[in-house]
């Protein structure tokens, strides 16, 4: 008796595994068909009002559009873009949360943070590029110099006195101002925000002497007068600033600076859910308002070769290789 209980019991037991399988496996194709029947969460890791918070709502818009679903973007701030990084590393991978992330996030931070709670490289599935963004030298609007070289001579004979802002260790000002520093080595007092959104109300009031910024959130103010730019660490012009010098010509060849913002999606969602958001990232920078709005703002609108998971994936993995060497070799200074 007791071992013909046993073995309608396994068989029970089995048939139920067997459902439990069919339904978990069914889900995954049922589930990406459906995509997205619920809201999607665009995790944007700095404050609102900054470049990486302007880059994800005009794309995100356009996105939504192309999805038939909302997309919420939210901002999770702190510790230079890596808490709300690793907040979408955690993220259930379904396709609802996303972050849109960028060179200091998921590649700068791997140099800054010895015990980084994700791998940029490991822990996402990359969707795509959605801009490049040169960065610029910007400083006050009363700042006492009228071009770069006086700008390096200045701030090297005050040193003490310059009060320079950043986003946070790993973001892409505080980079990019590290950079910058070491090759007028100065170390200036560093004074942290939660994105350079907030960075810039306080450099237009006057309270910070200067930053390295991407170049979209800065030019309305530049062309508006309110704030001060020196040079932009590009090899060229920027058409959306054709009066900005390059470091090269303003006399700092050393400072080449440009950053990316991209979207990614937590390791394990599945290829269906991610391929769907990169068609509709791309879709959104083939639409022409938002291409003008995002080349209004001297944006580097990636070519088809550079757009989509694997160009992203290659992106993280050469910007980790380049920009470790440069931290590691200016953060010991
Ligand atoms: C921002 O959006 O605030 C910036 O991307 C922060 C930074 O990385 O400098």
């Amino acid at each position: 008796m007791a071992s013909l209980f046993k073995r309608v019991a396994s068989k029970a037991l089995l048939s139920v595994v067997a459902v439990g399988l069919t339904v978990s496996l069914a889900a995954g194709p049922a589930a990406a068909q459906d995509y997205p029947s619920r809201v999607i969460t665009m995790i944007v890791p700095f404050a609102a009002g900054g470049p990486t918070d302007i880059i994800a709502r005009i794309v995100s818009e356009h996105m939504a559009r192309t999805l038939k679903q909302t997309v919420v973007v939210e901002n999770v701030v702190g510790a230079g873009g890596t808490t709300g990084s690793t907040r979408a590393a955690r993220a259930t991978n379904d396709g609802y949360t996303i972050v849109m992330g960028h060179m200091g996030t998921h590649a700068a931070s791997v140099a800054l943070y010895p015990n980084l709670a994700y791998k940029p490289d490991a822990d996402f599935e990359p969707i795509g590029l959605a801009a490049g963004t040169p960065i610029l030298i910007v400083a006050k609007k009363d700042f006492p110099a009228k071009d770069l070289k006086e700008f390096v001579a200045y701030v090297k004979a005050n040193t003490d006195k310059m009060n320079a802002a950043h986003a946070g260790v790993g973001s892409v000002s505080f980079t990019t101002c590290l950079l910058l520093n070491s090759v007028m080595q100065v170390k200036p007092i560093a004074v942290p925000f939660n994105g350079t959104g907030p960075a810039l109300n306080a450099l237009l009031g006057g309270q910070v002497d200067y930053m390295c910024d991407q170049i979209v959130n800065l030019v309305p103010h530049i062309q508006g007068g309110t704030i001060k730019a020196y040079a932009i660490g590009t090899a060229e012009r920027n058409p959306a600033l054709p009066n900005v010098p390059t470091s090269t010509e303003a006399g700092l060849p050393e400072f080449q600076a440009s950053a990316w913002n991209a979207l990614f999606a937590p390791k394990g969602t599945p290829k269906p859910i991610v391929d769907k958001l990169s068609a509709a990232l791309d879709q959104a920078l083939d639409d022409e308002t938002v291409r003008k709005r995002l080349l209004d703002l001297g944006s580097d609108i990636p070519g088809k070769d550079r757009r989509g998971s694997q160009a992203l994936a290659t992106l993280v993995k050469s910007e980790i290789a380049k920009w470790t060497p440069i931290i590691k070799a200016n953060v010991t200074n």
